[in-house]
């Protein structure tokens, strides 16, 4: 098992491009399953969850090409409907299998996702939507079995708006008989992404970047291209390196509409930010961290998947500031760690409570989930002395390459490959 050594205090200055974004990737791919032939999916980031994606698409058949970020999937000989465990169980996401195979070949067998590092992430949103397109759903021996005719559209109401059951019952309704219309769905920027990638093939729908989605059911889809959007998560984090070690920064390529809620927060805190389209640099022109409160919200909240990374950030900010998570409510497990590197943060519930401290200093720490080891590689750089971040397979599973983007910014992290646990 990998793991990085940072020595801290480094302060960050230059310029990186950011990749494309996990979430959408993840959620592009298995949409290939709905034609018969080849989709080509640009600006595709270079990281293990999209490498386990891969692999299911493979054993069910899909084949796959990727060089220079171009992923080129081939649906065109689906030999099976069924995701098995080994695969579902290293990334919950591979569950958007089920909405494309079973309106496509009528049949899916998928394993049931389970529970995450830091709690349940339940699916029943999924489930109850395709029931009501007319999906008959089993649960057997940790598998949902799925079987259809021909789906029919439906009016499916999400109780919570959930990124995850948009996507599935979306990719599920491009194909189905009729009109779906989805309340409340995820207006997540990979949502759109997805969406504008099914219009491509030919689906309709309409409310796209709207909490009302209406999908008009078509017999057939065609194959299409489409660019990944950039990674809102992979530019918030590297902004907060910028932000934590007082340095001057430029990402490149990010979507800076689709960062409102951070860049907003950064601000607040004292950076001074230089916005322009697809690009934004940050001075961190003040030597303290003004503290900011944040609570996080589906989009264009402030995300969940910044919320670590915010924590790390405000351990060394000038007074106490709270960090709320609305989306997960015990996603948390980078706070012990953060405490070891000297971070003052008590968690209550939902929240944490930050007392910002002067200084933070190296020590080992374990990475636990993929947005708890970004805060941990911040803290790190951030931090007097030498930190070890330990088991970063987490964090490859989601940022492509960050230490070499680290190093670019003049980060003294080096990667230590086949270490200790
Ligand atoms: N929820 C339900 N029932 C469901 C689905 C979701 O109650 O059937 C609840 C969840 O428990 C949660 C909320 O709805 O409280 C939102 O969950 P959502 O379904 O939106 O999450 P997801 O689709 O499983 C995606 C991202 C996550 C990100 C969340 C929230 C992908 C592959 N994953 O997960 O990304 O945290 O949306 O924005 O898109 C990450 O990248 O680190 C990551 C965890």
């Amino acid at each position: 098992m990998d793991k990085f050594v940072i020595r801290g205090g480094k302060k960050l200055s230059g310029q990186v491009e950011i990749s494309g974004a996990k979430n959408a990737s993840l959620a592009l791919m298995p949409a290939s399953l709905l034609v018969s032939g080849n989709s080509k999916l640009y600006n595709t980031p270079e990281l293990n969850d999209v490498y386990t994606m891969t692999k299911l698409l493979n054993h069910l058949g899909v084949k796959t090409n990727f060089e220079n970020h171009v992923l080129e999937l081939d649906s065109s000989n689906i030999i099976s409907q069924d995701a098995p465990y080994e695969h579902v169980k290293k990334m919950r996401a591979s569950v958007y299998v089920l909405g494309p195979l079973i309106t496509k070949y009528g049949t899916a067998r998928v394993s049931l996702p389970g529970g995450c590092a830091w709690g349940p992430r339940p699916i029943n949103l999924h489930l109850e939507g395709l029931k009501k397109m007319g999906a008959d759903i089993e649960l057997n021996e940790g598998y949902i079995i799925a079987k259809a005719k021909r789906l029919k559209g439906a009016r499916i109401n999400f109780d919570v708006s959930s990124v995850g059951a948009t996507g599935n019952i979306l990719m599920a309704a491009a194909l189905a008989k009729g009109t779906t219309i989805i309340n409340n769905a995820a207006l997540e920027p990979e949502i759109s992404n997805l969406a504008e990638f099914l219009i491509k093939m030919g689906a309709r729908i309409n409310g796209i970047n709207t909490s009302t989605l209406e999908i008009e059911g078509v017999d057939e889809l065609h194959t299409a291209e489409i660019d990944t959007i950039p990674d809102r998560i992979e530019a918030g984090t590297i902004l907060i390196a910028g932000a934590l070690t007082h340095g001057n920064i430029t990402i490149k390529n990010i979507s800076n509409q689709h960062m409102n809620s951070v860049l907003s927060k950064l601000e607040d805190s004292g950076c001074n930010l230089n916005i322009n389209n697809g690009l934004v640099s940050l001075g961190a022109a003040y030597n303290s961290i003004k503290s900011s409160d944040i609570t996080t919200a589906i989009y264009p909240g402030f995300p969940t998947d910044m919320q670590a990374q915010w924590t790390a950030y405000m351990a060394l900010a000038e007074g106490t500031s709270t960090v709320t998570d609305t989306i997960y409510l015990d996603r948390f497990k980078h706070v012990p760690e953060l405490v070891r590197l000297g971070a003052n943060i008590t968690v209550n519930e939902n929240s944490a409570v930050i007392k910002g401290v002067k200084k933070l200093t190296g020590a080992k720490v374990m990475s636990t989930d993929l947005r708890a080891s970004a805060s941990l590689v911040l803290a790190g750089l951030a931090a007097e002395g030498t930190t070890e971040v330990l088991r970063v397979y987490h964090l490859d599973r989601g940022y492509q390459k960050i230490e070499k983007k680290l190093l670019a910014l003049g980060a003294d992290i080096e990667r230590v490959e086949g270490s200790e646990y």
